[in-house]
């Protein structure tokens, strides 16, 4: 795809990874909604990007990705704003093990819900123009992690869900494509819950173990999750990829053997 004058909607784009995202599809040559719940982070986010950019290019939503009707509405506001959508960027996230049934709303339902709204409005059989969706999971979606088992399955969930609904818009030719990022420890504000026992309850035990992780591994700046994202909407040939980003490799792709149903048919 190419970037220049597409418009994009990033959920949790007030701050960390998501306001990465945003800037380096500024960048690019993008419009750029941002939705976030945290309006005064999202405020002064907008201030700092419309000083690089300008203030045409960029609109604030407050919204909370879990509220169904706020999440419809941002989109609404986004759409009727730019007069176009061809990037949503499902990306809003958490790291609550305490209240962990809004860890799987925010990270999976939400996710879910962005993805089927976001079609909605881009699949060529509603008239939409085609575009992409990148809904970000983690490291944490590909293997089991003891500290965090919610956050862990909230992002085994939205890799396996995107994996499938990708499948689902090449078969139905929706002209959407649909893809994943699985990034390690990335330096934001999130990783500061595993101090707190209001995000990590009865596992803040492990609290230590996890910070030595972190050293162990080093933590990705998240421009380079920004990288990542404008690499697999740049490159139409992408569809249902679990990109992961580590330190280690830095930008790559999880291999899966082939499925079942694929394998049968060669
Ligand atoms: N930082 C990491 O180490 C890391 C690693 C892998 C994956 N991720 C994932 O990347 C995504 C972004 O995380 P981050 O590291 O930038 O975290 P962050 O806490 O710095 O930013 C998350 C943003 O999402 C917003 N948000 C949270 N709940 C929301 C809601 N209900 N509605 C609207 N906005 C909401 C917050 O206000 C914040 O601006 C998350 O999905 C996270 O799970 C992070």
């Amino acid at each position: 795809m190419h970037l220049e004058d597409k418009v994009a909607l990033v959920t949790g784009a007030a701050q960390g990874i998501g306001n990465a995202c945003a800037q380096a599809l500024l960048e690019k040559g993008c419009k750029v909604g941002l939705v976030d719940q945290n309006t005064v982070v999202g405020n002064e986010s907008k201030n700092n990007l419309d000083k690089q950019f300008g203030t045409q290019r960029t609109i604030f939503i407050p919204c909370d990705v879990s509220n169904e009707e706020q999440l419809k509405d941002a989109f609404k506001k986004i759409f009727e704003h730019f007069g176009r959508l061809d990037i949503v960027v499902n990306n809003a996230g958490v790291n609550n093990e305490k209240n962990w049934e809004v860890t799987v709303h925010i990270n999976l339902i939400s996710v879910i819900r962005g993805t089927y709204i976001g079609l909605d409005y881009m699949k060529t059989e509603n008239g939409g123009n085609g575009g992409a969706i990148v809904n970000i999971s983690s490291l944490a979606g590909l293997m089991p992690v003891p500290s965090q088992p919610v956050y862990c399955a909230s992002k085994h969930g939205v890799i396996g869900f995107t994996r499938s609904i990708a499948m689902v818009s090449k078969t139905g030719k929706y002209g959407v494509r649909i893809n994943t990022i699985c990034p390690g420890f990335v330096n934001t504000p999130i990783l500061q819950t595993i101090e707190k026992e209001e995000n990590m309850g009865q596992y803040l035990i492990y609290k230590e173990e996890l910070k030595d992780m972190m050293k162990c591994h080093g933590l990705l700046p998240p421009s380079l999750i920004a990288e990542g994202l404008i690499k697999i909407l740049e490159d139409d040939t992408l569809n249902g990829e679990v990109m992961k980003i580590t330190t280690k490799q830095g930008i790559h792709f999880h291999e899966y053997s082939p499925l079942p149903f694929q394998a049968n048919k060669q």
